[in-house]
């Protein structure tokens, strides 16, 4: 998608194929700098710090850690080493594991000899493969869209955190549609959740939205209940970083709660899920899903530009308070409209769910 009015991706491989280059995502929205990541325990600190965050994100950063890995070392123990360390960076989302584990799987049959090379190709494959899944998302919920524009003309849609480009190789997952309407020509307007406490919504979504023209409000993380109550949401659209078996959709903390006040007011709730994060074994979210528990400093304290233009670090809470910070929770099938996949649009149940991963 567009930055400054240019094609741009969030991660790059670098000309000479020997690193990748990404948006370090703390950096936004006030400034844009990239990072080179060279190895993999840059590739291990870049997901874990959040420089690159995002379900799909972090599974192609993860493929190309491992490729990265495979340039110095290629030995089964070496790979098995650092596909473990890559997988561990971060808990929730099952993309990474995905990810991360199926260029293992296809490297481990190749001589030692080869599978540097190998392992390249195949990450930079799983990259395209992501823009192609998303697009087809995109395409997939545009047709929900259509179906609201034609029954009340302007379309808002309630996104919370960042499921846009910036969390994925390209389009988004639960901006895809957006983009999409927009390029169709629908009349759309975007509700941008702040999302405490690291500010995807703020931060992220609404500088993407922006770069791309596409309207947009950021809203607290409490307004969008008091929105839904007063008939200014037609859809919610969310991404995911892991949905169960049964259909339970686990997500960036305060998911669950737009989910619940949608499920009040009659507004239908979406999730968009490439299929590389549907767990099939799992069953129960809540309790088999592990919840990644994230610094408490990213609670207690908040960053910003200052009036000079430069980035600083002030303290929200009192000295000396407990603080905690969950990092995802968990939407109950029950409360969830459907799921957005590239194979379409499919109820949150188990049924159909093994039938389209089938
Ligand atoms: O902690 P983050 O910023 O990596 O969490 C991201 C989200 O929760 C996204 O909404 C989700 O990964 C889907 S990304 C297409």
């Amino acid at each position: 998608m567009l930055v400054n009015g240019q094609p741009t991706r969030p991660l790059m491989p670098a000309p000479e194929a020997d690193a990748v280059l990404v948006i370090d995502q703390r950096g936004l929205p006030h400034q844009l700098r990239w990072q080179r990541v060279g190895d993999v325990a840059t590739a291990i600190t870049a997901i874990r710090d959040m420089w690159v965050r995002g379900a799909p994100l972090i599974g192609v950063t993860g493929a190309y850690g491992l490729a990265l890995q495979a340039r110095v070392e290629a030995s089964d123990a070496a790979l098995a080493a650092a596909a473990q360390a890559l997988i561990a960076a971060r808990p929730t989302a099952v993309n990474l594991a995905w990810a991360v584990q199926r260029l293992h799987r296809a490297l481990l049959p190749l001589p030692v000899a080869e599978r540097a090379v190998q392992a390249w190709a195949l990450a930079g494959a799983l990259a395209d493969e992501d823009v192609a899944v998303n697009a087809a998302i995109g395409r997939h919920g545009l047709a929900l869209l259509q179906a609201i524009a034609a029954r009340r003309g302007r379309v808002n849609v309630l996104t919370h955190c960042n499921a846009g480009w910036l969390a994925t190789v390209d389009w988004g997952t639960a901006l895809s549609p957006v983009y999409q309407a927009q390029a169709a020509g629908l009349d759309l307007h975007v509700w941008v959740d702040e999302t405490r406490p690291r500010n995807q919504g703020a931060s992220l979504t609404a500088w993407e939205l922006g770069q791309q023209g596409v309207a947009h409000t950021v809203v607290s993380d409490n307004a969008g209940g008091h929105l839904m109550q007063h008939g200014q949401v037609d859809i919610v659209i969310v991404g995911c970083d892991r949905v169960t078996a049964r259909g339970d959709v686990c997500n960036k903390i305060g998911t669950y709660l737009k989910a619940l006040a949608a499920h009040d007011n009659g507004v239908p709730f979406y999730a968009a899920m490439p299929l590389s994060t549907l767990d099939l074994a799992l069953q129960d979210g809540l309790r088999e899903i592990p919840i990644e528990e994230r610094s408490a400093r990213e609670q207690t304290h908040i960053t910003g530009r200052a009036a000079n233009g430069e980035l600083v670090e002030v303290q929200l809470v009192p000295d000396g308070s407990a603080a905690a910070n969950p990092a995802f929770d968990v939407t109950p099938a029950r409360l969830v409209t459907g799921l957005i996949t590239e194979r379409g649009v499919v109820p949150a149940d188990e049924q159909a769910l093994r039938a389209l991963a089938a």
